[in-house]
C-alpha cells in the first residue's frame, strides 16, 4: 500500500498560526503521510507516534553510508562548528554510548540538585512581575525569556552578564532544526556555534580551576565505572541543556497563556480552581512547543499497516499526536480534569526529556506566580512562523 503524498504546508501563515485543523484532517485521512518535499514520512496518530519512539527500528542518530536524497534538507555535517557542538548531542545518539552519555549526565542533573532551585526560581519570578509595566508589557521579553534562561544560567553555573550572548547563540543554533532550513540561517547557526563552542572551551578551564555547586563544574567531575565526560561531550551537553531547555519552556509559558485566553478561561486563581500539575500538563498537551522529531528506519519495519523501508526518514508530529481522538477524549477542548493527561510532549522512550523534572518546577512556580493575575491580550500575538519549534514573537499583554 502506498503512502498518500502530500505537501506539507509547514511554511504556509494560516498552518503556522493554527496547524491543528490540517493535521486533524491529516489524521482522519491516513495515519501515515509522505512529505514529497523534505521527504519525510510524517506520523500522525497517538499510538504510532509512541510506538515509534519506543521501537529499536527507529534511530536517531543518522545510519552510516546514509545518502541524502532531499536537497531541502540541511546536512549538519558540513558545518563545523555546529557539528563540533552536535556530535555528542544526546538527541542525536542511540545504544550503548547514549546510555552511557545519558547516566552521566543524569546524574549531575538529580530531582534533588532541581528542587534546590525552587528558592531561585520563585525570586526571580517574583522579581520580574514586579518590574513590568502592568498596563503593557511583553509577557516574553519581559518576563518567560529571563526568567527562563536565569533558570538555566544558574543550573549550569554561567556567569548572568553572559545571559544575553547565551539566547543569541541558543535562538541562531535552534533554526537548524527547523523541518526545511535556509542557507542564510544555517551559516547564523554555524557562526554563532563557533562563538558558543570557544565561549564554552574557557568556562569549563575556568570551572576545573575553581569547581562550584553548578552543571558545568559537576559534569566536569561525575564518573561510573572510571568513565568520565570528554571535554566536547560536556560542551554538546551543555550547549543541549540551554537549546532543549530554554526555548521548550519559554513557548510554553507564551503559548498556554494565549491558549488560556483563547479559550476563555480567566487566569486570575486558576491554580486554586485546578491542581496546578494538571494545568501545566494539558497546556503542554494542547499546545505543544516542540511539534515533531526526525527518526531513521533501520529496520524495514511495518507500521499501521504501511511499509517503512531501512534508511527513510520518519517524522514523528508530536503536536498532533496529543489532538488525536483516539487517545484522549475531546482532544480539541482545554480540560484540566480530564483522566489521560500522559501526552507526549515530553518525547517517550529511551530519549524521553532529561530537564522534564526542571521545566515541570519552573513551570509551577511561573504558573503559580502568574495566576495571581488576570491576564489580558493586548493585542492578537504572531507566531515566529517556525513549525517544530512553536511559539509567539511577541505577547502584548496587561495584567
Ligand atoms: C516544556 C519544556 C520542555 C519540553 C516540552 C521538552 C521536550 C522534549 C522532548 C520532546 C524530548 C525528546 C526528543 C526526542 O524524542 O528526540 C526532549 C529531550 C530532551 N530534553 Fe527536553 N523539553 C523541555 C524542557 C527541557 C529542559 C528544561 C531541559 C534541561 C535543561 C531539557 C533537556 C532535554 C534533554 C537533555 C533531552 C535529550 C534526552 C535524550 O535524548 O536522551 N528539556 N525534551
Amino acid at each position: 500500500m502506498d503512502i498518500p503524498q502530500i505537501s506539507f504546508p509547514n511554511t504556509d501563515k494560516e498552518f503556522i498560526n493554527n496547524p491543528y485543523p490540517y493535521l486533524k484532517e491529516l489524521r482522519e485521512k491516513s495515519p501515515l503521510h509522505l512529505d514529497v518535499e523534505s521527504g519525510l514520512v510524517l506520523i500522525t496518530h497517538f499510538d504510532d507516534v509512541k510506538n515509534v519512539q519506543k521501537s529499536k527500528n527507529f534511530s536517531s542518530s543518522e545510519p552510516e553510508n546514509y545518502e541524502k536524497k532531499e536537497a531541502t534538507i540541511v546536512d549538519k555535517k558540513d558545518y563545523e562548528f555546529f557539528w563540533k557542538t552536535e556530535e555528542f548531542n544526546l538527541l542525536n545518539l542511540e545504544g550503548t554510548i547514549h546510555s552511557e552519555l545519558r547516566g552521566l549526565v543524569a546524574k549531575a542533573f538529580s530531582n534533588r540538585q532541581v528542587q534546590e532551585l525552587r528558592p531561585f526560581m520563585e525570586r526571580k519570578s517574583k522579581e520580574l512581575l514586579e518590574k513590568v509595566n502592568r498596563d503593557s508589557f511583553d509577557l516574553l521579553a519581559d518576563y518567560a525569556q529571563p526568567y527562563s534562561i536565569s533558570v538555566i544560567g544558574e543550573l549550569l553555573g554561567v556567569p548572568e552578564e553572559d545571559y544575553d550572548k547565551f539566547l543569541y547563540w541558543s535562538h541562531a543554533i535552534v533554526k537548524m532544526y527547523d523541518l526545511k532550513v535556509s542557507d542564510e540561517s544555517a551559516l547564523e547557526a554555524e557562526n554563532a556555534a563557533k562563538e558558543f563552542y570557544i565561549y564554552m572551551n574557557n568556562l569549563i578551564d575556568s570551572k576545573n580551576a575553581d569547581p562550584q555547586n553548578d552543571m558545568i563544574s559537576r559534569l566536569s567531575q561525575v564518573s561510573e565505572n572510571d568513565q568520565k565526560l570528554t571535554r566536547d561531550q560536556i560542551i554538546c551537553t551543555v550547549i543541549l541543556l540551554l537549546n532543549a531547555g530554554h526555548e521548550a519552556t519559554v513557548n510554553t509559558i507564551g503559548n498556554s497563556i494565549v491558549a488560556l485566553n483563547q479559550n476563555d478561561i480567566e487566569t486570575k486563581d486558576l491554580h486554586k480552581k485546578f491542581e496546578i500539575k494538571d494545568i501545566i500538563e494539558e497546556l503542554i498537551r494542547w499546545d505543544s512547543p516542540l511539534q515533531f522529531f526526525q527518526r531513521w528506519v533501520v529496520e524495514d519495519t511495518e507500521l499501521s499497516g504501511y511499509e517503512l523501508p531501512r534508511n527513510s526518514k520518519v517524522a514523528i508530529l508530536l503536536g498532533s499526536a496529543n489532538r488525536d481522538n483516539l487517545a484522549f477524549s475531546e482532544a480539541e477542548k482545554v480540560d484540566f480534569e480530564r483522566e489521560n493527561l500522559s501526552h507526549t510532549s515530553f518525547g517517550g522512550g529511551v530519549h524521553f526529556c532529561l530537564g522534564a523534572h526542571l521545566a515541570r518546577l519552573e513551570l509551577e512556580v511561573s504558573f503559580q506566580n502568574l495566576f495571581n493575575y488576570d491576564i489580558q491580550l493586548l493585542a492578537n500575538p504572531e507566531r515566529t512562523g517556525a513549525f517544530g519549534i512553536r511559539g509567539f514573537k511577541n505577547i502584548l499583554v496587561k495584567i
